[in-house]
């Protein structure tokens, strides 16, 4: 399916089922521990009266700052904006404000000053009851891959539909579909333990891609992979975005982002210090050619 087409059906998709009832009661709640963290949970980020969300970008901070309670600060006057579609890099030393950017965008943290708008949507007008809902949006991603241990791959991809109201049927036809994606074909009754560090971080991937969010958000996805996973990792992130779902993918991995040439903003004490155009490459590069460009040993720095 071309990029445009897949994407505007997204973005009309999500419209649509803004205010879906029949989503699981238990959804409605704040997620518990056995949500899947990666899970696409659920609120329409687009409102009927709005231009349509290409017009705008899809993140969009305007002087955000993070202070927790206990005097951090996570974040200092952060402005920057994320189009449709774009595959950016956040990085920046530890305790930067990476995770921070990321805990706000899922609305697990509210920020002390300035203002967030995810698709147009301002995220402290989301009650917190819709905040589940707003959740389905978005595909998240994390270094620990936070798999359920007990479920086999197939159950923890199936779980993410299930827990934001997806029927047995449709269940039955996307799980496959993404697991194919992703690579994990021959794992579907594997548990957790049984699989690599890399096919783990595949089956959060799936798991955060199962609802085709319009929005990924990636936070140190290759923390626990080893270089060469990590160009895999990458390529699947790629693919993603390929299909129009924007990414943002935070991260240490300075290697990587060298040979990966895209949009770069970086964080130091809490203040976007760099926001880089995409180097050089070609907007709309194959899967295939990105995969042999990130491969080609010519280029890999050292350590990739
Ligand atoms: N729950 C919290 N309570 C208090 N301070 C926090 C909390 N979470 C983060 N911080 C502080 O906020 C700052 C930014 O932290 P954050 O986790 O966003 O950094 P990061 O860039 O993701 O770092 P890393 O690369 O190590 O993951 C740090 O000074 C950190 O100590
Ligand atoms: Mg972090």
């Amino acid at each position: 399916m071309p990029r445009s087409q897949s994407t505007n059906h997204r973005w009309r998709a999500i419209a649509a089922r803004a205010d879906t009832p029949g989503v699981p009661a238990r959804e409605a709640a704040r997620p518990g521990a056995e949500r899947a963290a990666g899970s696409p949970a659920a609120v329409n980020l687009k409102r009927p009266s709005e231009p349509p969300p290409g017009r705008r970008p899809v993140i969009e901070f305007r002087g955000v700052s993070m202070r927790y309670p206990t005097g951090d600060v996570g974040l200092d006057q952060a402005t920057f904006a994320i189009d449709r579609e774009e595959f950016v890099f956040l990085v920046g030393p530890t305790g930067s404000g990476k995770s921070t950017v990321m805990r706000l965008l899922i609305k697990e943290l509210e920020p002390t000053e300035g203002r967030i708008r995810v698709a147009g949507r301002e995220l402290h007008e989301i009650p917190r009851k819709r905040v589940p809902y707003f959740r389905r949006n978005l595909g998240v991603v994390y270094q620990d891959f936070k798999l359920l241990p007990n479920r086999t791959v197939y159950d923890n991809v199936a779980y993410a539909l299930q827990v934001t109201g997806g029927t047995r049927r449709e269940i039955r036809a996307k799980v496959p579909d993404i697991l194919r994606l992703t690579g994990l074909a021959t794992k579907l009754h594997n548990y957790p333990d049984q699989l690599s560090g890399g096919e783990q971080q595949r089956v959060s991937i799936a798991r955060a891609f199962v609802n085709h969010p319009p929005l990924l958000l990636a936070d140190e996805p290759t923390g626990n992979v080893d270089p060469n996973t990590s160009i895999d990792i990458m390529r699947l992130l790629y693919r993603i975005n390929r299909t129009g779902t924007t990414v943002l993918v935070a991260t240490h991995d300075n290697a990587m982002v060298d040979k990966m040439r895209r949009r770069v903003l970086e964080l130091r004490d809490g203040r976007i210090v760099r926001d880089e155009a995409a180097g050089l490459y070609a907007r709309d590069e194959s899967t295939r050619e990105f995969a042999r460009r990130m491969r080609s040993t010519g280029e890999r720095p050292d350590g990739v």
